[in-house]
Parts: structure tokens; C-alpha cells; sequence
């Protein structure tokens, strides 16, 4: 606690020293005391100038996932009240459906710095380096089985408004919920719930935003879609303020999913990329190739064929067509 004080402190006279006599009179400690929290928020990796008759001042920080500095100022009613964060997992998605079964709190969050066995949507591998966001959202909505997409499309507003909100780049959303800056993905999600008779009775909102990876570690392939948010901004992004945001926007769209459905349709809508464009879809059955024309109530891809037919798609991986 008082490390974190400290912390607030330096941050606050980021121009200026601030002396161990001042701190520690300031928060109500010994100079000792000041000096270990200082050589402790050093151990976390910040950068520290001690400058003797001056005192100390921050002159860099650690781009590391932090309980503290994400509940900090974070309003939310129920997403991420409660925070989980590994340095090296698995899958959150995997960990969040463990605890979802052991009845953790609905909004409670799994977070990771790294994932060894990341999920991608159609059965495929989410490659998951340090830099990244990976996390997973555990819900409790009342909703039909048959409107859990769009748990998955208010997802993806979120992530999508609060990536134009921090980072002041053109996000948009690919049908169902890929996000793009430019035509290269940033984000993806992935649901994973449980569900008995025709009610769920948990769902994992799994997201993964590609932040401030270096793209050289991804394969060649996988590197010529994707971009982060680092190399669209040209810097370092705050990754705890970019979360707490999203986490923000969640918790803002999540009950109007009940109040309002369309009202998320429509956001989507504003978001999106897909619609209006000719399209080929693939990944789940027959490749289809026709136009995008909207989505039905349950956020499924109304596609007209160029035999004049229409089909409603619920899963597939979408190609956009050049113009
Ligand atoms: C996609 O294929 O576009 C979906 C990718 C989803 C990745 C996220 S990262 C956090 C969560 N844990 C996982 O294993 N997958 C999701």
C-alpha cells in the first residue's frame, strides 16, 4: 500500500526529484522505509534516478500487467472486480471455465502475460507472446443458448471502441467479431460457455489484442494479416490503461444485451466492416460467395447469393472481396 502511495506520488512530480525526507513525511513512513519500497518498485522493473540531495524521481516504467494499477480508478459494476493475473498460463479461457465450474463471481477476470496453448476460433492455435492483452471474462448471462453470439459481438464493440478511444487509430470489426486496424486483425474472440437444456449457464468472453508484440515472432503467414497496436501508433501502449478501458466498455454494453439487443446490433453496426461488401465465407461447410447484407437478431450474417437466394450464416471465417 505504501509502495503503491509512493508510486502515485513520483508519478504525480514527474518532472521533478522529490526528496526521501518529503515522501516519507508525505505518506507517514521512515526514510528507511521509503528507500526499501523504492528498491522494491526498482525489483518491479522501474526506473528510478536517486540523485543524492535531490531524491529520487521515475524516469521509466515496467510494461507489465498489474493488479494494482488496473483496479486503481476502475468504476465498473462487475467486470473485473476480481482479477487473476499468471505470468505464464495455459489458456485463460481454459483456467476461466475451471473456475466458472467452481462458481467463481460472474465479471471476475483471468489474465495472463503469457499463454502456451492460446485458442483461436475454428479449432485453431492463438499465438500468445509477452506484450499482448490475453484474457477471459467469466458471465452469468440470462439469456437462450441461441443468443449467446451475441455475448461474442458485444465483445467485440467494446474492444473495438475502447482501442479508438486509447490508441486514436480507425478500429473496425470483421463479421463476427475479428477486429481490424487497416485490414489486419488486432483482436480476436473467443466464447466458450456451458449450457443446460436450452439456458447457459456460463460463458468465457476470451479475448486476445495483439498490443506490443514484436510481429517478428509470428510465422510469416500469421504476419502478413496481423498488426498490433504498437506498430499502428508507433508506441509503447499502456497495456493496464487499454484493459481497464475495455473492461470499462464490457461492463457498459453487457446489460443493455438484455434491456436493448438491438441497441448492441446497432453498435456493431457502426463498428463493422462487413456489411455492404461482397464476401466469401469459409471454415464451416460450403464456401458461400455473395453479399454481405446484415445480421438477424441473434447476430447471424445475412448473405445475399448471386442466384438472387439469401443464406443466414452462423460461423465461418469471412473474406472480404476487393471492391
Ligand atoms: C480468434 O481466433 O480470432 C480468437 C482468438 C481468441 C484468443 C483469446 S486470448 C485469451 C483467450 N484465451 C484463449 O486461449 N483464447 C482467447
Amino acid at each position: 500500500m505504501y509502495k503503491e502511495k509512493i508510486l502515485d506520488i513520483l508519478r504525480a512530480s514527474r518532472s521533478g526529484f522529490l526528496s526521501g525526507e518529503d515522501l516519507a513525511r508525505k505518506i507517514g513512513v521512515s526514510r528507511t522505509m521509503v528507500w526499501k519500497h523504492i528498491k522494491s518498485l526498482e525489483r518491479d522493473g522501474f526506473g528510478i534516478d536517486a540523485v543524492p540531495s535531490q531524491g529520487y524521481r521515475i524516469i521509466s516504467e515496467p510494461d507489465i500487467l498489474w493488479q494494482n494499477e488496473i483496479k486503481t480508478g476502475l468504476k465498473t459494476k462487475v467486470i473485473g472486480r476480481e482479477l487473476l493475473i499468471y505470468p505464464e498460463i495455459s489458456s485463460t479461457n481454459t483456467r476461466a471455465m475451471e473456475m466458472a465450474w467452481d462458481n467463481a463471481h460472474e465479471g471476475t477476470v483471468v489474465i495472463a502475460e503469457i499463454q502456451t496453448s492460446g485458442k483461436g476460433r475454428l479449432g485453431r492455435k492463438w499465438i500468445s507472446p509477452k506484450g499482448n492483452l490475453y484474457f477471459s471474462v467469466i458471465l452469468r448471462p440470462d439469456i437462450p443458448l441461441h443468443k449467446a453470439p451475441l455475448i461474442t459481438l458485444m465483445g467485440a464493440v467494446a474492444v473495438a471502441s475502447a482501442i479508438r478511444g486509447i490508441c486514436q487509430v480507425h478500429a473496425e470489426i470483421k463479421w463476427p467479431n475479428d477486429v481490424l486496424i487497416s485490414g489486419k486483425k488486432v483482436c480476436g474472440l473467443l466464447t466458450e460457455m456451458s449450457a443446460e437444456q436450452d439456458r447457459i449457464r456460463h460463458i468465457v468472453l476470451g479475448i486476445g489484442v495483439d498490443v506490443n508484440m514484436d510481429l517478428e515472432v509470428l510465422p510469416t503467414d500469421v504476419r502478413t494479416r496481423t498488426t498490433s497496436l504498437m506498430s499502428e501508433t508507433s508506441q509503447k501502449i499502456n497495456r493496464n490503461a487499454l484493459l481497464k478501458e475495455i473492461f470499462r466498455k464490457i461492463d457498459q454494453w453487457y446489460p443493455v444485451l438484455f434491456q436493448d439487443p438491438a441497441q448492441v446490433l446497432k453498435a456493431w453496426e457502426k463498428f463493422n466492416m462487413t456489411l455492404g461488401r461482397r464476401v466469401i465465407i469459409s471454415g464451416a461447410g460450403e464456401a458461400l460467395e455473395g453479399l454481405a447484407q446484415g445480421l438477424d437478431t441473434e447476430g447471424r450474417l445475412i448473405v445475399k447469393l448471386d442466384d438472387g437466394t439469401t443464406r443466414t450464416v452462423a460461423a465461418g471465417e469471412v473474406t472480404i472481396l476487393k471492391r
